[in-house]
């Protein structure tokens, strides 16, 4: 188990533009809340339908409204940022977490924090070990979410993949099952899901947030796969003192 670690670079926030993509779903607008908190400038896209689902900042963000995958709604809303913060969703059948993840990938300025969302059955170096009832799961989902042609699972995959051979600053935030209710604080993390640590497979969806932003500051996260548990579950605490 990993501990978050601290910023380094002193305090947090101040005067950093960051982006936000996915912002109006629930991962995303917890990841803005946190990104205000610390002061940041936030710049959110979300399709256009869903900008009243972020009426609540009006007049303390700005909203780029359009497609995620739209090359060149991204290559506007990453103008200047030091930070994008991406929700990686594969739904439909058009490639749109990839697309989502190249456009951010392509047009974030070079040295930007890039920060990618996504679950633990994404694997970056095949040795995460997985629960048969895990293994079941993703399997039958995917399978029928394709067969309706709702979500591809496997683009998401191929997003990662390009996340992971690109040469930015990246970190695939990997989240266990997500929950609602108050923050536990920072997750914790390990290089691999099969870590008893995270046997609880188990965080708050504003804690999964709290990370993502967290990591802005955490240069110990580049170029890493965290696949992450919440801090009070019963695996972390067991393991809260073993070594990772
Ligand atoms: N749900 C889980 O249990 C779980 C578990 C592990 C990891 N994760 C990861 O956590 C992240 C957030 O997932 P979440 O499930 O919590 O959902 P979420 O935060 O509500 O985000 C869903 C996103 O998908 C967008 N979206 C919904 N329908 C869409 C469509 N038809 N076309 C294009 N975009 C659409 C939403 O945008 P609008 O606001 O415009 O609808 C929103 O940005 C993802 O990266 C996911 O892989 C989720």
């Amino acid at each position: 188990m990993q501990p978050m670690g601290s910023n380094e670079a002193g305090k947090p926030g101040t005067g950093k533009r960051v982006c936000i993509v996915g912002a109006s779903g629930k991962l995303g607008r917890y990841m803005v809340r946190h990104a205000l908190d610390r002061g940041y400038e936030v710049v959110g896209v979300c399709r256009e339908k869903s900008v009243p689902k972020l009426a609540e900042f009006e007049g303390r963000i700005t909203v780029i409204p359009g497609a995620t995958d739209d090359r060149e709604v991204i290559a506007r809303a990453v103008s200047g940022c030091d930070a994008v913060l991406t929700v990686l969703v594969p739904w439909g059948m058009k490639h749109y977490a990839s697309g989502t993840a190249q456009a951010v990938l392509d047009h974030a300025r070079p040295g930007a924090r890039l920060v990618f969302s996504c679950g633990w059955h994404i694997s970056r170096d095949g040795k995460d070990v997985y629960s048969w009832k895990f293994k079941a799961f993703a399997a039958v989902f995917g399978r029928l979410a394709k067969l309706a042609r709702v979500v591809d699972v496997d683009d998401q995959v191929e997003a990662c993949r390009r996340i992971f051979a690109s040469d930015t600053r990246w970190t695939v935030v990997r989240g266990s099952d997500l929950e609602e209710g108050e923050s536990q604080g920072l997750p914790v993390w390990s290089r691999h899901v099969g870590d008893p640590c995270l046997a609880s497979n188990l965080t708050r969806r504003v804690d999964f947030a709290l990370f993502m932003v967290e990591a802005v500051e955490n240069d110990a996260l580049v170029h890493e796969a965290p696949a992450i548990v919440g801090r009070l579950t019963p695996s972390a605490l067991a393991h809260a003192h073993s070594p990772a």
